[in-house]
């Protein structure tokens, strides 16, 4: 078998990546939901705030600063970006915990959110995530650590919802 043949171990961006894919399908569930599906739209928005809060701070921990030793200077500034652009998304997921489905807002805040979150993704798939993958960063053992990153704040997550 030539080594053409052989597929590239799942490394960080394809775990991130399908994150990405996960976090658009929930938005889509939220679009289709019914207008007075409330109970629906919480669950919806819950999960995708608690993949979303964990995917950043996987990347925030895991990913950005390596990349930015790792990129020349001309590309550091899609790291910059990209951690203002979470910072939006996480002010926006902030807004949810004092908002429920059918309060003024909720869908305004919805529709903020997933605007803001799909140009980021869009950012880092075209731009971001391709210029890493042209440095030497260690993309699968990265990708390692941040499974068992992502396990504990999962972790985490399920024992805060059980004490509340
Ligand atoms: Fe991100």
């Amino acid at each position: 078998m030539s080594a053409a043949h052989i597929p590239r171990p799942i490394d960080a961006l394809d775990m991130l990546e399908a994150e990405h894919r996960a976090i658009e399908q929930l938005f889509d569930a939220f679009e289709r939901a019914e207008r007075d599906d409330f109970e629906r739209k919480n669950r919806l928005v819950q999960r995708v705030c608690e993949l979303l809060t964990i995917h950043a701070i996987v990347e925030e921990e895991m990913l950005y600063p390596v990349a930015q030793n790792a990129l020349g200077a001309d590309q550091r500034i899609d790291v910059d970006e990209a951690y203002v652009e979470h910072f939006l998304v996480k002010t926006l997921i902030e807004r949810f915990a004092s908002l429920k489905a059918g309060d003024d807002g909720f869908d305004a805040t919805f529709k903020v959110l997933k605007e803001n979150t799909t140009h980021h993704i869009e950012e880092e798939e075209t731009t971001l995530f391709p210029e890493v993958r042209k440095t030497r960063m260690d993309l699968v053992a990265i990708g390692a650590n941040m499974a068992a990153r992502k396990a504990a704040l999962q972790q985490r997550i399920a024992e805060a919802a059980v004490a509340h």
